[in-house]
């Protein structure tokens, strides 16, 4: 059973209530459901936090383990080297998903310093964007 995880940055735990014309109105909870529903073989499992400290816990925690880990850092993307340095020291893949297209947007959102060390990049697809990570992860050998 492939071990996969969801880890969104900061202020994505709004999602639904926050800029909806954004990022859409459904909240993660309720999406999370339905892609539960959806993938009942595999282990997905989900974290959120406002801090880079616990999202670097994290992604080391479960970096030597998952099968793949799906990740929207939020606004950390465009800033955060250490999560870079994070994702650059462990094996499983990452993949970069942002809800909104970036490339749209303010010009401080065109940069991720995550993106070179993500195995791709899905961006402007809204919460589909999770979904078709994880299609790419189960159609992944290994
Ligand atoms: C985001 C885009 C970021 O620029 C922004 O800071 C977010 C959400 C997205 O999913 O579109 O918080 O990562």
């Amino acid at each position: 059973m492939k071990q996969i995880l969801i880890i969104n940055g900061p202020n994505l735990n709004l999602l639904g209530k926050r800029e909806p014309e954004i990022y859409g109105s459904q909240s993660f909870d309720d999406f999370f459901k339905s892609l539960q529903a959806r993938y009942p073989d595999l282990q997905l499992s989900y974290f959120q936090s406002n801090h880079e400290g616990a999202l670097l816990d994290k992604i080391h925690s479960a970096g030597f383990s998952a099968d793949a880990i799906i990740l929207n850092a939020g606004a950390y993307s465009h800033t955060s080297i250490a999560l870079a340095d994070a994702i650059a020291a462990i094996p499983a893949p990452v993949v970069e998903v942002h809800i909104s297209n970036v490339f749209k947007r303010e010009s401080y959102r065109h940069h991720s310093y995550l993106s070179a060390h993500c195995v791709g990049c899905i961006v402007g697809l809204g919460l589909d964007g999770y979904r078709l990570a994880l299609e790419w992860v189960l159609g992944r050998k290994g």
